[in-house]
């Protein structure tokens, strides 16, 4: 039997921002595939392009970003040709997205009930009887009582307003949640229950997963597979349990190594000083070689290309099988 073909198939995807100076090349060759009912997570520091990413995909990105070269086909669609027509009938019943604050996604001033309910009559022609009763259903689904259907989202906890958020994103049972740092507005108990729940829902619901995280170790248990990104590339690519087990990119280790305790901040990684340079000047050769501490000559000069080692593919010269033998 063949296998599925992938429902996301991303591929050389580069996002730039226009500046008043260099373009910023935030996205570098992005190529990426998910299957259905797959959890991939993209990890990395702030300022690694992993929002840019995901907004690219979605077709939420907004001047001065553009994507300047590379193709994006969901359930073999081209996403980025798309219609805006076609991609109101696509978004929220195929794909929905959920941000990374609640607090600024949700209207301040309408009901999670009126919210639920816009976003149902928006996307399909709707009784109020099944409005109401969809939003009773998807907010039981995300373990929040329908009784705050008539809450404002500030009389809701940071967690609820996530939970309302998944909520909206569930409401037409799509194929793929895309989710950016979903759980990062939360404490840490909060966000691990979250993170319980939303696998919980994906496997009971089916939907495939892409999930934004800087933190690793908050998807150990939950990703099929992990893609790393540093500075706007992708360093290493394979399955989470191989990656745990046996990291083979110098900042796929470094990353393993950071517990980072102020959430969303820059901040060093243990044993590997520094932040993600500015993509608007990123570092010539291999972008993390001022970082790397398996730093060689080549590296300053010579990008390295994602290429396959052992079970996953890494961007590191460490693994250069073409050297030419020593006399
Ligand atoms: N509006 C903007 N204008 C110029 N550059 C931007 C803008 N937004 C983001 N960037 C650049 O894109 C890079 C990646 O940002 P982002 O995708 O938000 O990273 P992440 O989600 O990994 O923290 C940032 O380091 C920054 O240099
Ligand atoms: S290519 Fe060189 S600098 Fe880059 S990660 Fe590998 S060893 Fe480090
Ligand atoms: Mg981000």
């Amino acid at each position: 039997m063949q296998p599925a073909p992938p429902i996301l198939e991303v591929r050389d995807l580069c996002v730039e921002y226009a500046t008043a100076g260099r373009p910023v090349g935030a996205v570098d060759h992005v190529s990426l595939d998910l299957g259905a009912g797959e959890f991939l997570a993209i990890v990395g520091e702030s300022g690694c392009g992993k929002s840019t990413l995901l907004f690219a995909i979605a077709r939420l990105l907004s001047p001065p970003a553009r994507v300047v070269a590379g193709a994006v086909r969901f359930k073999g669609r081209d996403m980025l040709g798309m219609s805006e027509r076609d991609l109101r009938e696509v978004r929220w019943r195929e794909f929905s997205v959920v941000m990374q604050s609640a607090m600024n996604a949700l209207n301040p001033v309408m009901t999670i009930g009126a919210q639920l309910g816009d976003a149902m009559t928006a996307h399909a022609r709707l009784s109020a009887r099944a409005v109401q009763d969809r939003s009773r259903e998807v907010l039981r689904l995300i373990g929040i009582d329908p009784i705050h259907l008539r809450a404002y989202p500030h009389q809701l906890s940071g967690g609820m307003r996530q939970r309302a958020m998944i909520a909206m994103a569930l409401l037409f049972t799509p194929d793929l949640v895309i989710m950016d740092e979903p759980t990062s507005a939360v404490d840490v108990v909060a966000q691990r229950s979250l993170m319980v729940q939303i696998k919980e829902l994906q496997q009971q619901l089916g939907f495939a997963v892409l999930f934004v995280t800087h933190d690793m170790s908050l998807v150990s248990h939950f990703s099929d597979r992990l893609a790393v990104m540093y500075a706007g590339q992708v360093v290493e690519v394979g399955a989470t349990r191989t990656l745990f087990a046996a990291p083979q990119h110098p900042y796929t280790r470094g990353l393993m190594a950071a517990f980072p305790s102020i959430r969303g901040a820059r901040q060093s990684l243990r044993g590997i000083p520094g932040t993600p340079p500015d993509l608007g000047d990123a570092p010539p050769g291999c972008r993390f070689h001022p970082r790397c501490p398996s730093m060689m000559d080549r590296c300053r000069s010579d990008p390295p290309v994602l290429a396959p080692v052992s079970q996953a593919l890494v961007r590191c010269h460490l693994y250069d099988d073409d050297v030419p033998p020593q006399h």
